[in-house]
C-alpha cells in the first residue's frame, strides 16, 4: 500500500508525481495500470460524468458512490477523494461526520478540501482524527460564485503573498499535499520550493512537484472545450463516436450480428410451427 510518506519521499527525491482524476472502476483500473502515482476522485465528476454545470450540486453520497468504484479499480494506488460543496463548512462536528463517512466507506487514502481561512483549521481537525488531508488553493471551483468565475489566481503581489501564506499554513496544519489550481507558474514554483509537502499543480506550470489533470480532458472524452492548461493525449470522443455510428449502421443493415456472434441449435430440436 502506498502511503503519504512515500508521496512525500518522491518530492525529496525530486521525482515528479503523476496524478489524474478517475470516477469509476474502469478509469481507475487503467490509471493504475498506466503507472499513475495518485488518483483523485474529484468533485469535477459533477460536470464530467453527471452533467451538472458546476461542482456545487455534488453530494457526499455521490462522492462515496464514485469513490468506492475507484478504490475497487485501483487497489494499489494512492486515492484522494474530494469533500463536496458545503460538507466541511457548517461545523466541526458536521465536517468530522462527513469526512469519516467518506473516508471509511470509500477506503481512500486521503480527502481533499478546497480553500484557506477556516478550511485550513479543518485540515488539522481531520488530521488529528486520523484522516490525511490534501489542501487545494488557487482557483477553488466550489467557490466559483464568489471568485468571479474560473480565472488565474495570485497574479498580483498582494494575492501572491496571500497564496504563499495560505500554502505555508496548510502545511503547518498538517496537509499531506497541496493542489494548486490556475496559478502563474512562477508563483507555483515558489510555493513548491518553500513547502516540504508535495505541491501538485493543475494549470500551475512545470515547477510543481507533480501534475494532476481531469481524466476526460486527457483523453478528450465527453468534453467539447479544453482549458488552456490541458494537453490532450487522445481523441476518445472521435473514435468512440465513429464506433457507435458503425454499430448503428450495422444493426440497420443487418451486418450485425454475424454467425460468429450468434448461438445455434440443431434444427430438429426447434419446435414445429403450430396453427
Ligand atoms: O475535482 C477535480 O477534478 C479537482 C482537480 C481539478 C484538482 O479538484
Ligand atoms: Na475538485
Amino acid at each position: 500500500m502506498i502511503t503519504s510518506a512515500q508521496i512525500k519521499k518522491m518530492k525529496q527525491n525530486e521525482e515528479k508525481i503523476s496524478m489524474i482524476t478517475a470516477y469509476d472502476y474502469p478509469s481507475a483500473k487503467l490509471a493504475e495500470q498506466a503507472g499513475m502515482d495518485m488518483i483523485l476522485v474529484g468533485d469535477s465528476l459533477g460536470m464530467v460524468v453527471l452533467g451538472y454545470d458546476s461542482t456545487i450540486p455534488v453530494t457526499v453520497d455521490d462522492m462515496i458512490h464514485h469513490g468506492k468504484a475507484v478504490t475497487r479499480g485501483a487497489q494499489n494506488t494512492y486515492v484522494v477523494v474530494d469533500m463536496p460543496f458545503m460538507s466541511y463548512h457548517i461545523s466541526n462536528e458536521d465536517t468530522l461526520r462527513n469526512a469519516t463517512k467518506i473516508f471509511q466507506e470509500t477506503g481512500a487514502h486521503a480527502l481533499k478540501l478546497e480553500g484557506a481561512d477556516e478550511v485550513l483549521d479543518k485540515i488539522e481537525i481531520l488530521q488529528k482524527g486520523g484522516i490525511p488531508v490534501v489542501a487545494h488553493l488557487g482557483l477553488t471551483p466550489q467557490s466559483v460564485n464568489v471568485l468571479e468565475g474560473y480565472r488565474v489566481q495570485g497574479k498580483d503581489q498582494k494575492q501572491a503573498e496571500q497564496l504563499i501564506e495560505d500554502s505555508k499554513k496548510a502545511e503547518e496544519k498538517g496537509a499531506v499535499a497541496l493542489v494548486l489550481e490556475c496559478v502563474p507558474k512562477q508563483l507555483a514554483e515558489r510555493v513548491s520550493d518553500i513547502l516540504s509537502i508535495p505541491v501538485i499543480g493543475i494549470g500551475a506550470g512545470v515547477g510543481c512537484d507533480g501534475q494532476v489533470l481531469v481524466y476526460h480532458d486527457v483523453l478528450k472524452y465527453g468534453v467539447d472545450r479544453l482549458p488552456k492548461f490541458v494537453k490532450p493525449y487522445a481523441e476518445a470522443n472521435d473514435w468512440m463516436f465513429e464506433a457507435l455510428k458503425a454499430y448503428v449502421h450495422d444493426v440497420k443493415t443487418k451486418n450485425f450480428p454475424e454467425d460468429q456472434h450468434s448461438f445455434t441449435m440443431s434444427e430438429d430440436a426447434l419446435p414445429p410451427i403450430y396453427g
